[in-house]
């Protein structure tokens, strides 16, 4: 059974490009995150850290955390990578988007929820 490698360069149906560059032994993982689409209207779009961990099974459970470097904003997804029978690899996650409230009055309305599949953007070396 082919493992999954969640190490490079990833795309989503928003087209969102996500490069995880860094794996260590204890599952910690480490890229950037480049968005096209945003809650807020007007910023200028930068890339933006993320950090999470995955398990080491061939189909890796995994979490990560983005802090956006141009909103006030946090984003966890969590998923799973799966590979077919043709070895092609596929994430499939679910999201949470918490924007900052003014105040407690307004803390229903700043989480939204979703979810994202995510191909592999180029072919690892
Ligand atoms: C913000 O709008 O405040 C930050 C950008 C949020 C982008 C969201 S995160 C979940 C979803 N998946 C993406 O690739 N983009 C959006």
């Amino acid at each position: 059974e082919q493992k999954c490698d969640l190490t490079g360069k990833w795309v989503n149906e928003l087209g969102s490009n996500m490069t995880i560059s860094k794996t260590d032994d204890k599952g910690h993982i480490f890229g950037s995150y480049f968005i096209t689409v945003t809650a807020n209207n007007g910023v200028e779009i930068k890339e933006s850290p993320l950090s999470g961990i995955k398990d080491d099974s061939h189909q890796p459970i995994f979490g990560f955390l983005i802090k956006w470097t141009f909103s006030e904003s946090i984003t966890n997804f969590v998923g799973q990578c799966f590979v077919d029978k043709n070895g092609v690899e596929r994430l499939e996650t679910m999201w949470l988007l918490r924007t900052k409230a003014d105040s407690s009055g307004a803390n229903w309305e700043k989480t939204r929820v979703g979810s994202n599949l995510f191909h592999r953007l180029a072919i690892k070396k």
